[in-house]
């Protein structure tokens, strides 16, 4: 049953669900932690370089003394997204669930650090309508397709060229490439430091480092 309190401080929405707003703003949690929450997005292909470089620039963050989390694709497909696969549908469904949940961390005053393929432009433009302006860094990893099925880490290229892997990003599956991303790195031609040195500078030019 919902207080006077409740009811002042709610506004109504459809299908009987009522926004409950918290005593404590985003803002009072970000500040105690001295830090600009915002969420780092990298999309790409498999194999171009995300998991990897998700994690280096985390470790930095944490370095420098940031509040961080991580969310990575075959860690997240094993939990919260486990009952997802990678028919158009699932994917989108995956993002959406991504993005809510990276909208939360950032509630709670995280620098958020995600690592999906997110292989559909108007999901990723609707991640960025969920955050506040500014909030959503979008880094492209442009590593061609030749340079990623040459990787293959997970050998998983190669069974998609054998038909063992429906609907393989790149392969059977498109890959809409950002139209505006704040970043673009290719990781054919600079290493994980040097990726890495770009994102803390971008971060240092808007003052979020
Ligand atoms: S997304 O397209 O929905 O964003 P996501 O990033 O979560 O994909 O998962 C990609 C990871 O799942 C890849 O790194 C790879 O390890 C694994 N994977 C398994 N099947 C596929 C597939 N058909 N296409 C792409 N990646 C796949």
């Amino acid at each position: 049953m919902m207080t006077e309190r409740d009811s002042a401080d709610s506004g109504s929405c459809d299908k009987n669900i009522f926004w409950h707003r918290g005593d404590v703003a985003p803002a009072e949690r970000a500040a105690l932690k001295s830090q600009q929450p915002c969420v780092l997005w990298l999309t790409g292909l498999s194999g171009s370089g995300k998991s990897t470089l998700a994690n280096r620039v985390e470790r930095r963050l944490v370095e420098a003394g940031r509040h961080t989390m991580l969310m990575d694709a075959d860690n997240i497909r094993s939990g919260l997204n486990r009952d997802l696969g990678f028919s158009e549908q699932e994917r989108v469904e995956n993002i959406r669930r991504i993005g809510e949940v990276s909208k939360l961390m950032t509630e709670a005053g995280l620098i958020v650090i995600t690592a999906f393929i997110s292989p559909f432009q108007a999901d990723r433009a609707m991640v960025r309508t969920l955050l506040p302006a500014g909030k959503f860094i979008e880094i492209y990893l442009s590593t061609s397709l030749e340079v990623c099925e040459a990787r293959d880490p997970k050998g998983l290229y190669c069974k998609a060229r054998k038909g063992e892997i429906a609907h393989f990003t790149g392969i059977s599956s498109p890959y809409e490439a950002p139209l505006q991303a704040e970043l673009c790195i290719d990781t054919a031609s600079l290493s994980v430091d040097e990726s890495c040195e770009l994102i803390m500078d971008f971060l240092h030019s808007q003052k979020n480092e």
